[in-house]
């Protein structure tokens, strides 16, 4: 028997987004809305035992899509709701559908567009419901524009929920308000379903209806209004997404990071920085991205999906895309780290660097204006000011290697696929066509002729 059923309400259509995505689906800092809510539930039944389940309905299979490529292990199931009847009628689908929830101890009912609420939250329902027996609690919140909400109507003991539609005006007068959080006793809610009726004026089968004056249930009120935001606009996304930024930022800041102006910066949840690290202004950290310890990141830097060592130097407008960056490196400003780059110790790379699927080993350097694709350059070895590898033939690209301790003089290319030996020394504006063995002087460029005099004849002047 699971302990706890999690239902999460994910039938709805989301009209007021004006977009073609379901709800569900709404992108929301590199992950989706849904996602939100549902790796909250699969923390909050990790220690406890439990078992999720999701009611889809409007663009099902999209949204089923997500799940089965994300969630494989997390042994969801899904109820359908063909057509929304209202939210207790979702919740009968979910029995329905999901028979291994009758037997769960209790139910927890989530909507899929409450991304920030916190586990304090449901850990303080699951506690107080647990404490005084209860048969059921909704979380509540005071607001000072409760339009829209369904208020909570206290009795001397339990509570009734009012829907805005039923409300008259001293009812609508009530600033305490439903936010839609339910944790429920399941033998309860399933016996109290039975008799809900869509007497109402939306005529829908309201959820809401389980709690009642006389039974054994309570409107637990709290006092972070913000963590249970709603989403149903586009503006209502961005405030969500601020605020799981700002709280992202916070505990970076709490654990030893410096920030200089967090608001300006985007930090994804999934980010890890070390301690003694600093982030400028407008630095954005995205994906899976690691950092280490004592990493300095000035302005506007963007980093996805990469990997950072300690003691790194990442230099303004540097743009990183599934890069990995050994301990003592310095790249930028103005550098672009595509993906498959491996910068090994103490490699520095400069300004306008391209660098593509190319393994830098320790303290090789290219500090200007370079493009080092499908590559591999040695230890210490020095590439020049605008070396470039030829890497693509226009139909393939082809394989660079150079050795250690090479210098590479500037203006060079080489053709791919080549080779340079290690210890070798390629002259400036030297094009590499052709592999060379170790200690190799390469040279390729036409002798100068220099005639006194002659500039006349060739520096034309503008007639006056
Ligand atoms: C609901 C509550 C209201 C509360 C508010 C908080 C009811 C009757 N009212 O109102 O008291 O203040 O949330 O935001 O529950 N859904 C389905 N199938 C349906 C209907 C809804 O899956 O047939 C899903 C929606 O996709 C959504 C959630 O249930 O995720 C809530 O439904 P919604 O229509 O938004 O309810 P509200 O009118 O906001
Ligand atoms: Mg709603």
């Amino acid at each position: 028997m699971d302990k706890i059923a999690v239902v999460i309400l994910a039938a709805g259509q989301g009209t007021r987004l004006k977009i073609e995505a379901p709800k569900p689906l709404v992108p929301l800092r590199g992950k989706k809305l849904l996602d939100y809510p549902l790796g909250l539930a699969m923390t909050f039944i990790q220690d406890r035992g439990g078992r999720i389940g999701l009611v889809l309905g409007h663009k099902k299979e999209e949204v089923k899509g997500h799940l089965n490529q994300h969630y494989q292990q997390a042994n969801l199931s899904y109820a359908i709701q063909e057509q929304q009847l209202g939210t207790a009628h979702a919740i009968e689908c979910f029995f329905k559908d999901c028979q291994w929830a009758k037997e769960s101890e209790y139910t927890l009912v989530l909507c899929a567009d409450t991304p920030l609420l916190t586990l304090d939250i449901l850990n303080t329902l699951y506690e107080r419901c647990q404490e005084a027996g209860l048969d059921g609690v909704a979380a509540s919140f005071v607001t000072k524009n409760p339009k829209g909400y369904g208020r909570i109507e206290r009795a001397p003991k339990g509570f009734r929920i009012i829907e805005e539609k039923d409300a008259n005006d001293e009812i609508k007068r009530i600033q305490e308000v439903n936010s839609g959080l339910y944790l429920i006793k399941t033998s309860y809610l399933l016996h109290r379903l039975k008799g809900i009726e869509a007497k109402n004026a939306a005529k829908e089968f309201y959820l809401t209806d389980v709690f009642t004056p006389n039974a054994a249930v309570e409107a637990l009120c709290f006092d972070q209004e913000q963590s249970f935001l709603g989403v149903n606009t586009l503006v209502q996304l961005t405030q969500a997404a601020q605020e799981l930024n700002r709280r992202k930022c916070e505990a970076l800041m709490l654990s030893g990071v410096f920030m200089e102006n967090p608001e300006s910066c985007v930090v994804h949840d999934d980010v890890c920085v070390g301690a003694e690290s600093s982030i400028a202004t407008q630095v954005q950290l995205l994906g899976q991205t690691k950092i280490g310890s004592g990493v300095s990141i000035e302005p506007g830097c963007i980093v996805k999906n990469s990997s950072l060592g300690d003691d790194i130097d990442l230099l303004a407008y540097s743009y990183l895309e599934e890069a990995k960056v050994a301990p003592g490196a310095s790249v930028g400003p103005f550098a672009r780290l595509r993906p498959g780059t491996q910068l090994d110790q103490k490699v520095k790379v400069g300004n306008f660097v391209e660098i593509k699927k190319a393994h830098l080993k320790a303290e090789a350097k290219v500090s200007h204006l370079s493009y080092v694709g499908d590559a591999e350059i040695g230890e210490r070895t020095n590439l020049g000011c605008g070396f470039i590898t030829c890497n693509y033939d226009g139909a393939n690209k082809h394989f660079t290697k150079i050795g250690a301790d090479c210098f590479i003089g500037s203006d060079s290319q080489t053709v791919a696929p080549v080779e340079i030996g290690q210890g070798s020394f390629v002259a400036c504006s030297t094009t590499v066509t052709r592999s060379a063995p170790d200690e190799s002087f390469i040279i390729s460029r036409g002798r100068q002729e220099t005639k006194p005099g002659l500039a006349k004849k060739f520096l034309k002047r503008k007639p006056s």
